[in-house]
């Protein structure tokens, strides 16, 4: 085999592993991209909203330089709909041990599910840069 012959075949080999990285990541991990949503006018309270056992969901504000709600407690096994906006300026959110990772975009929602199996505290962070007290910008969720 020439050398040019071995270089397609290693690269159509990468190109279906990559691919069938994407499926695992998909399927098998149950990773996928935050939605962002435009058309409807952001909510300007905060909340935390029981649909049913284990099924909630959660409307935070990303503010200089907090999130709203600061503290929110849900059993585990819950699943969570987490909705975010901003009223101020762009903010970055960050569910530690969690796939969310979402931006807070003043005058649009962005939206992804999460679901907690484990129990513990986990941090919500602010991981794009939004003025002096950045560093501090976090709250937390506790699952029991
Ligand atoms: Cu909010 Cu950084």
């Amino acid at each position: 085999m020439n050398a040019e012959k071995l270089a397609l075949s290693l690269s159509s080999i990468l190109l279906l592993l990559f691919f069938a990285l994407i499926l695992y990541g998909a399927y098998v991990r149950g990773i996928d991209l935050p939605t962002c949503i435009t058309n409807v006018k952001p909510f300007d309270k905060d909340t935390v909203i029981k649909i049913s056992e284990n099924r909630y969901e959660i409307r935070y504000i990303a503010r200089q330089f907090s999130f709203f709600p600061m503290e929110v407690k849900i059993p585990k096994n819950s699943i969570v709909d987490i909705y975010l906006t901003s009223p101020d300026v762009t903010h970055g959110m960050q569910i530690e041990n969690t796939n969310v990772n979402l931006m807070a975009i003043p005058g649009a929602i962005t939206y992804y599910r999460v679901k907690f199996d484990k129990p513990g505290e986990y941090r919500v962070v602010c991981h794009e840069y939004c003025g002096l007290g950045h560093q501090n910008m976090m709250s937390k969720i506790i699952v029991y």
